[in-house]
């Protein structure tokens, strides 16, 4: 029954998903992060795999199981995420970044634990590269999704993404929002494409939101 109500619309088809937070090390013992939990990206690859998808998923570090048949590819900084992403990009139809990227890093990484000192401590802190931002201007037959994670003026700073990382769609989330963003079982969020058609996903489950996603990508892609 699941599979005559959903089927396998992504066969043949190569789909590459980033999850999770990224991880910027100061020293071995210290480093930046953000609330990320990878539920949102495993959610994409589980129900891209479920509609017949070749999945590629490359997370940061999370505490969750990939789904059965996606290759998952483990990285740690915004740099790893970067390399591998960009390496993978080319063989995917369809690509969506929903992890967490840090956009600064230490500018400095201590081999050796920095020990405490009376009074205050600066980090000094470096821009990392702008993943989307990259593929927008590399895109060629890719279908790119990006996602955007506000807490005000949610609307204007989500299609200013769309437009400025050449994306095709953008799924624009107010993380201030109870029941959504990050670490939430569900989410609600607004899906907007280049060409203005908007979607609003109230508060859903996060498989139900991923499903819908990739069926719209599905529909604005005409497959
Ligand atoms: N992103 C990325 N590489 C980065 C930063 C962000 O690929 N170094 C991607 C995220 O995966 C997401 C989108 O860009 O799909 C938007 O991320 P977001 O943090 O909302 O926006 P930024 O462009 O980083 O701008 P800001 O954080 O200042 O709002
Ligand atoms: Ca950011």
């Amino acid at each position: 029954l699941e599979n005559q109500q959903h089927p396998k619309v992504l066969k043949g088809k190569n789909v590459l998903i980033t999850a999770g937070p990224t991880r910027e090390k100061i020293d071995p013992v210290r480093y930046f992060t953000n609330p990320s939990t990878g539920k949102m990206g495993f959610a994409l690859a589980r129900q891209a795999a479920f509609l017949g998808a070749e999945v590629t998923l490359i997370t940061g570090p999370v505490n969750l199981t990939a789904p059965a048949g996606v290759k998952r590819i483990d990285v740690i900084t915004a740099e790893d995420m970067y390399n591998q992403v960009l390496e993978h990009f080319s063989t995917n139809d369809i690509v969506i970044k929903a992890a967490a990227v840090a956009d600064y890093r230490p500018k400095q990484t201590f081999a050796q634990k920095m020990k405490k000192q009376p009074g205050e401590y600066t980090v000094e802190m470096e821009r990392t590269k702008d993943i989307l931002a990259e593929l927008g201007k590399r895109k060629e037959h890719q279908y790119l999704i990006g996602f955007a994670a506000e807490t005000n003026d949610v609307e204007r700073y989500g299609r200013e993404k769309l437009a400025k990382k050449n994306l095709d769609a953008i799924v624009i989330n107010n993380v201030s929002e109870a029941d959504s963003g990050f670490g939430h079982d569900t989410n609600s969020s607004l899906f907007i494409t280049k060409q203005g058609r908007e979607t609003t996903f109230p508060v859903i489950s996060k498989d139900e939101m991923a499903r819908q996603i990739l069926m719209k990508s599905l529909e604005e892609l005409g497959w």
